[in-house]
């Protein structure tokens, strides 16, 4: 059994064997061949047009190791991502910290017909507020590509900052560019964002 967060239009519910098997079927349009919905996702090269998904097929062993830590770790939470029945993408907290309190925060709306309506900016929303108000944790982080410009306004949008650039730290597509780390530092002082209203 699972727990389960309704927000608007989205349900999250963290990720297990389960979840995975049962839900990762594509739809019966498309062929009896393609690979599973998350191996489709970090096989796309729009998906992964901007991270450093996309270049090495995913073996049946990683795919079983990614299940065991999600079903298992008590150091990352993977949360798949659902519109009505459909799982349409995925958030993490990974690298989880419990001495620093802090944990890296990872994306994926892989049904890319999704995007650009605010699911993004949602699902990260309510891995932060589990990350704070769940887990204790004061500090989530992330680093996206410059390119990625889609990712930078949900983080600045959801009040993360630019701390610093790691400069042509990502080759992408014949090119070496800057890797933007971004921050957020949970002030319980300060919590309006987490509430719904904000
Ligand atoms: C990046 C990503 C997570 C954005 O998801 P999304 O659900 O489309 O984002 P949202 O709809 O919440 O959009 C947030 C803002 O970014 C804008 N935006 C989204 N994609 C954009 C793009 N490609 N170019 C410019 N702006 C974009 C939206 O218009 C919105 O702007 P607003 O705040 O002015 O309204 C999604 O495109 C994705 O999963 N990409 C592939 C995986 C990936 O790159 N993950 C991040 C790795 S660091």
């Amino acid at each position: 059994m699972n727990f389960m967060y309704e927000v608007g239009e989205l349900k999250l519910t963290p990720m297990n064997q389960n979840v995975y098997r049962m839900r990762s079927k594509i739809s019966e349009k498309e062929h009896e061949s393609n690979p599973h919905r998350y191996e489709k996702w970090m096989l796309d090269q729009d998906v992964t047009e901007h991270n450093s998904h996309g270049l090495f097929k995913k073996s049946k062993q990683e795919i079983e190791s990614w299940l065991d830590e999600c079903e298992n770790s008590k150091s990352s939470i993977h949360f798949a991502i659902y519109k009505s029945d459909e799982w349409i993408g995925m958030v993490s907290l990974q690298k989880i910290d419990y001495i620093n309190s802090s944990a890296e925060i990872a994306i994926y709306i892989g049904e890319k017909k999704y995007w650009g309506r605010g699911y993004a900016k949602v699902a990260v929303k309510t891995a932060v507020k589990h990350a704070v108000l769940k887990l204790c944790l004061r500090r989530v982080w992330s680093g996206t590509a410059e390119t990625n410009i889609g990712m930078q306004k949900v983080f600045d949008s959801l009040k993360f900052k630019h701390e610093g650039t790691f400069k042509h730290a990502m080759y992408l597509d014949g090119l070496f560019v800057d890797v933007y780390a971004y921050g957020y530092v949970h002030s319980f002082l300060n919590s309006v964002w987490l509430s719904d209203e904000s």
